[in-house]
């Protein structure tokens, strides 16, 4: 089983954003799969660590790459530290957003940086990888996306519209190489125990501690689960029943009224803060 998934997406898998939370655990699970794996994100000494008890747990090889994302240069930077692998699998895990706040009173650079990191870097790795992934005929592709990028709301401006992005480019490259054998997927996440929410919670003082887990999350388990029993049935993943209750009920909505419904929520949830 193992030798087959590492024959049909190996011998290399680089996972952007891997050194905590889902991206952290979809690169063990590769492991895990037979896949050597390149461990992306900015913390090195994180990174590390990650690496070690992959290795460790499952004798396949690692390599680190701190790099900013959002930093000019991101995409050529992962090219050049991988440019001697196979890449056969790409997992673009990286894009929440840290702040939570309104559009105007967060400063442009924060927009600027989201769109770099969530928009423009996934589509270069993914223009760079994929093309190689589409001459051998096999290779596999992983964009995180949001419930957020269903319908626009408040205090997720830049964000909502970066994971807007991540899901209709995930479909779009889908229509295009699902046929040639590299299997895309989008995965669009609800709210996700990982160490960024909780951060963000506690921040916002909607979580006593980041020990807490945040209420209603769906644990990272989870997502690493549904997200390899579809990896063969994009282009879109909804992740847990409630997204996929949410994602039915905005689909049954006029769009004006589902953005209305959207503003309406997150202010009551704010107010509720
Ligand atoms: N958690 C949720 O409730 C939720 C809900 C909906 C969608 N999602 C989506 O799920 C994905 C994962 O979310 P998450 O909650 O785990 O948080 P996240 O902050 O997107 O992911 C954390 C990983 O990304 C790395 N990272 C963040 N910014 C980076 C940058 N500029 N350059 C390089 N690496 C960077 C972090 O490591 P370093 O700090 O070491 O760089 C860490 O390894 C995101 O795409 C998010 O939009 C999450």
């Amino acid at each position: 089983m193992s030798d087959d998934f590492a024959q049909r997406y190996g011998p290399w898998a680089l996972v952007a954003g891997a050194s905590d939370g889902v991206g952290a655990a979809f690169a063990d699970a590769l492991a895990s799969r037979g896949l050597n794996v390149v461990l992306l994100a900015r913390r090195q000494a994180v990174l590390d660590e990650v690496a070690t008890g992959i290795r460790n747990q499952h004798g396949v090889e690692t390599r680190t790459l701190a790099v900013d994302l959002a930093s000019p240069g991101a995409a050529a930077a992962v090219a050049a530290g991988t440019a001697d692998l196979e890449v056969g699998f790409l997992v673009y895990c990286a894009g929440a957003d840290p702040d939570f706040r309104d559009f105007l009173s967060n400063t442009i650079e924060a927009a600027e940086t989201m769109v770099q990191r969530n928009c423009v870097v996934p589509m270069q790795l993914c223009h760079h990888f994929a093309g190689a992934m589409v001459e051998r005929g096999r290779g596999g592709i992983v964009i995180f996306g949001s419930g957020a990028g269903f319908i626009g709301g408040p205090n997720m401006v830049a964000y909502g519209a970066s994971k807007a992005f991540d899901m209709v480019f995930a479909e779009a490259l889908w229509s295009e190489v699902h046929g040639k054998g590299v299997d895309v997927i989008g995965l669009i996440l609800g709210k996700t125990d990982t160490p960024s929410l909780r951060r963000l919670e506690h921040q916002r003082g909607t979580l006593a501690s980041e020990d807490e887990s945040p209420a209603d999350a769906v644990p990272v388990s989870d997502v690493i689960n549904e997200a390899f029993a579809n990896l063969t049935s994009g282009p879109t993943v909804l992740v847990g029943e409630q997204m996929r209750g949410v994602g039915q009920l905005l689909a049954s909505m006029n769009r004006n009224d589902a953005t209305r419904l959207m503003a309406e929520m997150i202010s009551t949830a704010m107010g509720a803060d």
